[in-house]
């Protein structure tokens, strides 16, 4: 229910049979959050990192018809070509930019993506600009490579928006790259047009590229909000690298399917490297994506509906939980308040877990500057939101800080 990724231990490193590289892997304090919660009864979980929803039945039809139809082999190493050809079609659309199929990767989840365009970029002398609090993949892999990694911090009082002249002048001689996530994990923050073109443009003038992580891009809670992509916002695809995935628009999590989308030049070598990787993600499940992107988009704006409501109720609720500052998030299904300056999220969370039931990450699994934080997650029912911050609220109240 948590995102692998975001329990892993780096205990291992430190076994002679590995290489010194596995200790960029970080111990987040998640796994002692969730081993505590597997041993306790009645827990509610505001910790989860995949939708709630079932999979439409339409995408689980197209699912089972390729396995009965005998479609198990290997694809082609960029993709399925159908679904290439859909995802040229409907990207190119949906960011008014044309785009080929020769401009995709398929990829075993955006995870894979960003492993590919990660490792196969950082290299010790190349510095990536990371935001701070973001999702916990990109460091460790930046790291295990030898690249370097200079923070920028985002804050709950400006809905942890990134300022991008902060971007821009944090880009130094030894910069090579800088990672966005928006809609962010776990913040929720969307980065709007102006700071996305002036960082992307800005970035391609020094020689610079940008990573985005776009998994949530169809995830945007405020009514009509549209979506700024870097592929949209971007003069050429020279410079940029978008990662996304079925795994949340769709809740396909467990099938495993992503992309990414960059110049022809950088998908052709990347498309090597996918090879010696994974080879290709799984055939049926491409079959699956195949599916969603024809289908109807009526099931993408029923969940966004709900997590919507969610998302409205959970600001309220925030807003009313002593000792607990919000902000209104803009996409993904997340909030990242923080307690009062520094207290330490980890032991909190463990005590509110072990005394409430209920579960939420602390903060220090998203980064170095926000250890007083915790991501509260809305994939889950109204009903079982109300109840966790009904145990909450009266817990946090007798607390001292
Ligand atoms: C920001 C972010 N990127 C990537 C992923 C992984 O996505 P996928 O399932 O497509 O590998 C997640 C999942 O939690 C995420 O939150």
């Amino acid at each position: 229910m948590v995102n692998p990724v975001e329990m892993e231990q780096g205990d291992q490193a430190e076994s002679p049979l590995f290489s010194p590289s596995l200790q960029a892997i970080p111990m987040p304090g998640i796994r002692r959050m969730i081993n505590t919660a597997a041993g306790m009864d009645d827990v509610i979980h505001l910790s989860i990192g995949q939708p709630d929803f079932p999979t439409p039945q339409p995408i689980i039809e197209a699912h089972i018809d390729a396995l009965r139809e005998g479609k198990t082999g290997y694809t082609m190493d960029a993709g399925l070509p159908e679904l290439l050809s859909e995802l040229a079609r409907y990207y190119s659309k949906r960011y008014d930019r044309e785009l080929t199929e020769d401009n995709f990767l398929v990829t075993t989840g955006a995870t894979e993506a960003m492993y590919l365009a990660l490792t196969a970029t950082a290299a010790p002398g190349r510095q990536f600009i990371v935001t701070d609090p973001t999702f916990l993949l990109y460091a460790p892999l930046i790291r295990m490579n030898g690249g370097e990694i200079k923070v920028i911090p985002t804050r709950p009082e400006h809905g942890h928006q990134v300022d991008p002249q902060e971007v821009i002048d944090a880009i130094g001689m030894r910069t090579f790259a800088i990672v966005l996530n928006s809609p962010s994990n776990p913040s929720g923050a969307v980065y709007p047009r102006e700071t996305i073109e002036a960082i992307v443009q800005e970035a391609a003038y020094r020689g610079v590229y940008v990573f985005a992580d776009e998994v949530y891009d169809h995830i945007l809670l405020d009514e009509d909000m549209e979506f700024p992509s870097v592929i949209n916002c971007a003069s050429d695809l020279d410079h940029v690298m978008s990662v996304s995935s079925f795994s949340k628009t769709f809740s396909m999590a467990g099938f495993r399917i992503g992309w990414m989308i960059s110049s022809q030049g950088a998908i052709k070598k990347l498309r090597r490297y996918h090879m010696f990787t994974t080879t290709v993600a799984s055939t049926p499940a491409q079959w699956a994506g195949v599916a969603a992107l024809q289908g109807d988009m009526a099931c993408v704006d029923d969940m966004n509906a709900e997590y919507r409501r969610r998302r409205d109720r959970v600001v309220e609720l925030v807003s009313e939980t002593p000792h607990l500052t919000g902000y209104v998030p803009q996409g993904a299904f997340y909030i990242f308040p923080s307690l009062p300056p520094r207290t330490d999220a980890t032991d909190l969370s463990l005590r509110m877990l072990r005394e409430t039931g209920v579960c939420v990450i602390p903060g220090d699994a998203f980064g170095d500057t926000c250890g007083n934080a915790i991501r509260i997650s809305f994939s889950n029912s109204m009903d079982n939101i109300e109840e966790a911050f009904a145990r909450m609220q009266p817990w946090l109240a007798k607390q001292s800080f």
